[in-house]
């Protein structure tokens, strides 16, 4: 599989030609892992402008990020907004997926990142949604992983770094050797946390229930979205820890993320949840109403290109 180009890369300031968005071998975060990043989707609305999805708070949670990690990158929220739309303006997409990465750049090794520059980058692409259109329809088989999720004191969750992901990559690697199309991790108490790329929720007897930033997750923009939608609903949503055994007791189970979207989950390490049901279809439904702008209600959630 290769990306589908486009005409820009947004690289500190600059729109430079994609063929031409290079770094150099000895640059830090290559070596060790140090850049935060987002996942970030831009939707067709229906009335044809294109709109970015809770933009503003994904560049919040960038800034947070690079500042757990003491990484200035000499730009605010609102001036990373700016340079978002202004790359997806330059590459004349209507909709499209959005990666914008802090990173330690040239100049110095070691493992004290601090004299090392920081550069910032934007990428825009045309990525369908990340599970397959299938999944979105029937669901997913999931398996829990022998991997165990990072714990809080360790390379903390919540954080959002390049490094974190040889986590997800270990997990996701054996979930697909064993036939799963997802990994769902435990933390090292046997709570359940997450997928490798997608905050997780169960459904049971109509009450809505997703593990606390604390057990060790991220804390994902979509969850929050999520969370609102089955509220306004009237639906109970609780935010509490779960183990293994729910995951098998739920009625139902789903997965959300910027890239995976809302994902029903239709069985766990074998064992049958069934077709995705009608809480999960029904935010599901809902969710893809707000990004194509059919739900007035949620418009602030939508940031105009
Ligand atoms: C580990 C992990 N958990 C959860 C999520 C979901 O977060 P969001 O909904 O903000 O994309 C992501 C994706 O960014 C992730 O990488």
């Amino acid at each position: 599989m290769s990306l589908p180009e486009v005409d820009y890369i947004w690289m500190d300031g600059q729109l430079v030609a994609w063929a031409d968005a290079k770094v150099h071998v000895l640059t830090h975060a290559l070596h060790y892992g140090s850049g935060v990043f987002e996942g970030i989707r831009c939707y067709e609305t229906a009335d044809g402008t294109s709109a970015v999805f809770r933009l503003t708070e994904h560049m919040q949670r960038l800034e947070r990020s690079a500042r757990m990690l003491m990484m200035d990158p000499g730009r605010d929220v609102a001036t990373l907004v700016e340079a978002v739309k202004e790359t997806i303006r330059a590459n004349k997409l209507k909709f499209c997926y959005i990666r914008p990465l802090i990173y330690r750049g040239y100049g110095v090794m070691g493992l004290d990142p601090l004299p090392a520059p920081v550069n910032t980058f934007i990428a825009v692409w045309q990525w369908d949604t990340y599970l397959g259109q299938d999944a979105l329809k029937h669901g997913v088989a999931a398996g829990v992983s022998s991997w165990r999720q990072r714990g809080i004191n360790s390379t903390p969750p919540a954080v959002k770094a390049t490094g974190q992901y040889i986590n997800s990559s270990l997990a996701r690697m054996e979930a697909n050797k064993h036939g799963y199309a997802e990994a769902i991790l435990l933390n090292e108490e046997g709570k359940v946390c997450e997928g490798t790329g997608e905050n997780l929720f169960v459904v049971r007897n109509g009450v809505v229930v997703t593990p606390p930033v604390s057990d060790g997750i991220l804390e994902g923009i979509t969850r929050d979205s999520v969370m609102q939608i089955a509220r306004d609903k009237g639906i109970e949503v609780r935010e509490a820890s779960l183990v293994r055994t729910d995951l098998y007791a739920a009625d139902e189970v789903f997965m959300t993320g910027t890239a995976a979207e809302v994902v029903p989950v239709h069985s766990v390490d074998g064992r049958d949840i069934g077709d995705p049901g009608p809480v999960t279809l029904g935010i599901q439904s809902t969710f893809f109403r707000i990004v194509r702008g059919e739900e007035p209600a949620y418009d602030a959630w939508l940031e105009r290109v």
